[in-house]
């Protein structure tokens, strides 16, 4: 059984479309879902599917081995970020070598980095007047957004597109193919 935990920060909707994908795919479990922030409503979601929840402080993801403990007793075998804020610190990529995903909301060397997180990344897209935007599934490193790529997808950006256009835009291609890119890397 292949068991995965899930880090966000926010809403959590890629969160509920890769527990609801894994639903359906036998061997495959989302095991823990994990929250620095314990007001996000991803927590509330994973509540849904009975999912164990998590939340620690940043304190406690970068200087002690809490997170590290409770991935360990629940045999967490590959960690999914999904909007989560907080730079992963040495101690889980040591013990999660090329298994640890990332999905940024732009086409990424673009529009990536400290800060760039949801809609600055599409603020950052409209002011530039790109006309191509997308997702960028990678493999997490030491610095934001600069592993190796696995995916990318594109979306047109129009001129009169909007910032919040762009987002829909956005999240119809991570709906599509996150949960899908994460499948295809656990048959790997
Ligand atoms: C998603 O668009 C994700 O790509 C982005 O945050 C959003 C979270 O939405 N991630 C980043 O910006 C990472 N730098 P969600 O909470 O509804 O899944």
């Amino acid at each position: 059984m292949t068991k995965i935990a899930i880090f966000a920060s926010g809403s959590g909707s890629n969160a509920e479309n890769i527990i609801q994908y894994f639903q359906g795919i036998q061997g495959v479990d989302v095991v823990l879902v994990l929250s620095n922030r314990k007001e996000s409503y991803v927590l509330t979601r994973a509540l849904k599917y009975s999912i164990p929840t998590f939340v620690f402080t940043k304190n406690e993801l970068n200087n002690t081995t809490k997170v590290l403990d409770y991935l360990h007793k629940l045999n967490a075998s590959i960690l999914i970020l999904a909007g989560f804020l907080l730079k992963i610190p040495i101690n889980l990529l040591i013990k999660y070598p090329n298994k640890i995903l990332n999905i940024h909301p732009s086409l990424l060397p673009l529009h990536g980095g400290k800060g760039m997180y949801g809609m600055n990344v599409h603020r950052s897209v409209v002011e530039n007047k790109d006309q191509v935007s997308g997702i960028t599934i990678h493999y997490v490193n030491e610095h934001y957004d600069q592993g190796d790529y696995i995916f990318q997808a594109t979306c047109p950006v129009l001129s009169s597109d909007s910032p919040e256009d762009v987002k829909q835009k956005v999240q119809n291609l991570e709906r599509i193919h996150y949960p899908k890119v994460i499948a295809s890397i656990l048959s790997e």
